[in-house]
């Protein structure tokens, strides 16, 4: 059975989908930017499948998601991380990380739930942020949508366990991804020594994979 990573065409996504892909994991990689996912999915042994589209449309209308297969496993590396300083926080940059941050993963992850797309005993992984414990100027919106997720992510958690589905949500700090160096072009740096001590995509990959890898091994 394969594990579903979302945003796979990019960053930590697509630093996990090699970390797994390598080992021979089987794996459906989804992304809105063709190109970037069809690099990651060519690079890899087993040539996964992969899953083009917006996750925000899919979670309007998840009867319109292409046929899925049962799931060993979630990864949900999709978001994005817009700031906007509070007094001049808009509803559009707000509803916007509530609706990708938050909303997606969990209407999708009911209906893979509903639909058991999700197998007994799958691991789901939702990447949260420690930006939900901790957040300079400007991340208010980003902090509210990844504190959103840490806190659903407990309550699916109890609510698929009859099926032995663990839901967890792990909060990194900062990491080298496109996602951070937009945040650095668009600022000039970081607050802190977020920059100094930012982990690569590969590193935070190898823990967050081990996960699955430990799992498969049982
Ligand atoms: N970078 C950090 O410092 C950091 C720290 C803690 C947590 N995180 C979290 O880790 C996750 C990955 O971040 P990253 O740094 O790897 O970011 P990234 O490089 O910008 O990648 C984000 C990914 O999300 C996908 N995505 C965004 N909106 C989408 C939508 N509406 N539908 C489908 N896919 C969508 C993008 O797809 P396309 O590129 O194909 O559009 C891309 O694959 C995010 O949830 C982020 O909040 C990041």
């Amino acid at each position: 059975m394969p594990i579903l990573i979302t945003g796979a065409s990019s960053g930590i996504g697509a630093a996990c989908a090699r970390h797994l892909g390598q080992v021979g994991k089987d794996l459906i990689l989804a992304g809105r930017d063709e190109s970037r996912l069809q690099a990651v999915a060519k690079s890899l042994p087993n040539q996964p499948q992969t899953l083009v589209g917006d996750l925000l449309t899919w979670a309007e209308d998840p009867d319109t998601l292409p046929p899925l297969p049962e799931l060993e496993g979630v990864l949900w590396s999709a978001g994005i991380c817009e700031l906007s300083p509070a007094q001049r926080l808009s509803p559009k940059v707000l509803r916007r990380a509530l609706a990708v941050n938050c909303e997606a993963p969990l209407l999708l992850l009911s209906y893979l739930y509903r639909k058991k797309i999700l197998a007994d005993g799958t691991q789901v992984i939702l990447l949260g942020s420690s930006s939900a414990r901790e957040a300079g100027p400007g991340f208010a919106a980003y902090a509210a949508s990844k504190g959103a997720l840490a806190s659903s992510a407990k309550v699916l958690n109890q609510e698929f366990a009859p099926r032995q589905i663990s839901v967890t949500c792990p909060e990194p700090g900062t990491v080298d991804t496109p996602m951070t160096q937009n945040l650095i072009k668009l600022f000039g740096g970081l607050q802190g020594d977020h920059e100094q001590t930012m982990l690569s995509p590969e590193q935070l990959a190898r823990e967050i994979c081990q996960t699955f890898l430990d799992k498969s091994s049982e």
